[in-house]
């Protein structure tokens, strides 16, 4: 579905990523984990079209996206759900979901949402609410919930268990697995609870200073000290 070759990319003249080359099949969960500051968000940014690619090639679908802006690549199935809290806080919960199907026809966006609200009711309940006085799983739900509203192909998620509870990393995974399974969605994840992800996923890149260090199945990680110590 997804297949990046030869990756090269950064910000101003600041190289991040050196030559990096992935492939995420239809169906599948597959995580990118590593240090912080190795260039995972990066990688996020550059397949949804926020950022060029200087070097290397992309492409979705057999579709070379190379240069597509993210309106482009939205229309094409791909969402990005980008890492930290990004809701809008002066707008309501439901006109956030709307911001997110506003190229949607009318009852495709009402079908959506019905989805989404099957999968996190919360939102229902707050419809009218601030999204800024959500507490920050709920603001979490809602970033998730606004991006399946886009109908995505290829869901790429940054770090979505970033700043919640323990006790509801458990379920938040959960979701996501169902968004898969259930919606039939792919994902591309970046995640710092590397134990939780790989549980998850049906593959894992391991990203060090801009370059892949590791390539493999989630098993194959704990099969290496080396790779333990680096990215467990
Ligand atoms: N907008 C930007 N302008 C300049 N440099 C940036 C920008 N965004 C990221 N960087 C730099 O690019 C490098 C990689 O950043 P990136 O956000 O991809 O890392 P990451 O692996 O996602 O880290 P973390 O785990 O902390 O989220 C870092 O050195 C960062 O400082
Ligand atoms: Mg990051």
């Amino acid at each position: 579905m997804l297949k990046i070759r030869d990756l090269h990319t950064g910000y101003g003249k600041k190289p991040v990523l050196f030559g990096l080359s992935l492939e995420v099949n239809q169906g599948e969960i597959v995580s990118i984990i590593g240090p912080n500051g190795a260039g995972k968000s990066t990688v996020l940014k550059v397949i949804c079209g926020l950022i060029p690619t200087w070097e290397g090639s992309l492409s979705f679908n057999d579709e070379n996206i190379n240069g597509f802006t993210p309106a482009e690549n939205i229309k094409r199935g791909i969402t990005f759900c980008p890492q930290g809290n990004r809701v809008f806080d002066e707008l309501s919960v439901s006109e956030n979901l709307q911001v997110g199907g506003l190229h949607l026809k009318k009852d495709e966006f009402a079908a959506r949402q019905d989805t989404v609200f099957e999968l996190f009711p919360i939102l229902k309940d707050r419809l009218r609410q601030n999204a800024g006085t959500l507490s920050g799983g709920e603001q979490q739900m809602l970033a998730l919930g606004r991006a399946l509203i886009t109908k995505p192909r290829l869901l790429l998620l940054d770090e979505p268990s970033l700043g919640l509870a323990p006790n509801i990393i458990a379920t938040a995974f959960k979701r996501i697995c169902q968004v898969n399974e259930e919606m039939g969605i792919t994902i591309l994840i970046v995640e710092q609870k590397v134990r939780e992800v790989l549980k998850i996923s049906h593959k894992v890149y391991g990203v060090k200073l801009g370059k892949l260090a590791f390539s493999g199945l989630p098993g194959e990680l704990s099969q290496s000290e080396k790779l333990k110590k680096i990215f467990l």
